[in-house]
C-alpha cells in the first residue's frame, strides 16, 4: 500500500477479530491492544465473549447454532461501529470458519488475529479450570477437546501465545494496522517526540 492510500484510511473504522481456544491470550491481547490504540488516540471497543454471553447474549448455550448466533451478534455490533469509525475489538472463540467469513464480509475493515496456542499448553495453563472439566466429562461440547475448532485458512496474523509474550504479539498486530493503513505508523523519531 503507497503513503498516500496509507493516509486516506487513516481515520478508518475497522474490527480486530481475535478467534483461537478458550485460554489462548484472546482477552489478554484485547486488553493490550485496546490500551496502545487508546494510547495512540483512538476511540475503542472491545467486545469479549464471556462479557458478551452475560448481556448482548445472555441465555444462549455452546450449540453450533447458538455459537453461531453469538458471533453473529458480535459482528453486527462490530459492523455498526466499525462503520461509526471506531476501532472495534472482537474476541470470541468463534469457532467456525464459514460465520468467520460472514463477520468479514459484514464488517469490511475486517482484520483476522488467529491466538494459536497448542491444547497441552492449555491444559497445562487451564485458567478458568475449565480443560480439567472438559478432560473428565464434566463439561460437553468443550471447544478443542469435545467440540470442533476450526483453525483459520488465511489469518492476517497469527500470534504464537505458546511461544511468544503478550508484548511480541501486540507488537505484530499493531505493525499489521501499521502496514494496512489503519493506524499511523509510528517512527522512532515519533517515539523520542513523545517521551519528551
Ligand atoms: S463462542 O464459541 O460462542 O465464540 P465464546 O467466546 O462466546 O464462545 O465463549 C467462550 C467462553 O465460554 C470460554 O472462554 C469459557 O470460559 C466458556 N465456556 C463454557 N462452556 C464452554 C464450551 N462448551 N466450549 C467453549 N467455551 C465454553
Amino acid at each position: 500500500m503507497s503513503r498516500s492510500q496509507r493516509a486516506e484510511k487513516l481515520d478508518r473504522g475497522f474490527t480486530v477479530w481475535f478467534t483461537g481456544l478458550s485460554g489462548a491470550g484472546k482477552s489478554t491481547l484485547s486488553t493490550a491492544l485496546d490500551r496502545e490504540l487508546r494510547r495512540r488516540g483512538r476511540r475503542v471497543e472491545v467486545l469479549d465473549g464471556d462479557v458478551v454471553r452475560t448481556n448482548l447474549s445472555k441465555g444462549l448455550g455452546f450449540s453450533r447454532q447458538d455459537r453461531d448466533t453469538n458471533v453473529r451478534r458480535i459482528a453486527f455490533v462490530c459492523h455498526l461501529l466499525t462503520r461509526n469509525g471506531v476501532a472495534v475489538i472482537s474476541a470470541a472463540i468463534s469457532p467456525y470458519r464459514e460465520t468467520r467469513q460472514e463477520a468479514r464480509r459484514l464488517i469490511g475493515d475486517f482484520v483476522e488475529v488467529y491466538v494459536r496456542c497448542p491444547i497441552p499448553e492449555l491444559v497445562r495453563r487451564d485458567v478458568k479450570g475449565l480443560y480439567a472439566k472438559a478432560l473428565r466429562g464434566e463439561i460437553a461440547h468443550f471447544t478443542g477437546i469435545s467440540d470442533p475448532y476450526e483453525e483459520p485458512e488465511h489469518p492476517d496474523v497469527v500470534v504464537d501465545s505458546g511461544a511468544e509474550t503478550v508484548e511480541q504479539s501486540l507488537e505484530r498486530i499493531v505493525r499489521h494496522l501499521e502496514l494496512c493503513g489503519y493506524i499511523p505508523l509510528q517512527s522512532a523519531e515519533a517515539e523520542t517526540a513523545d517521551a519528551d
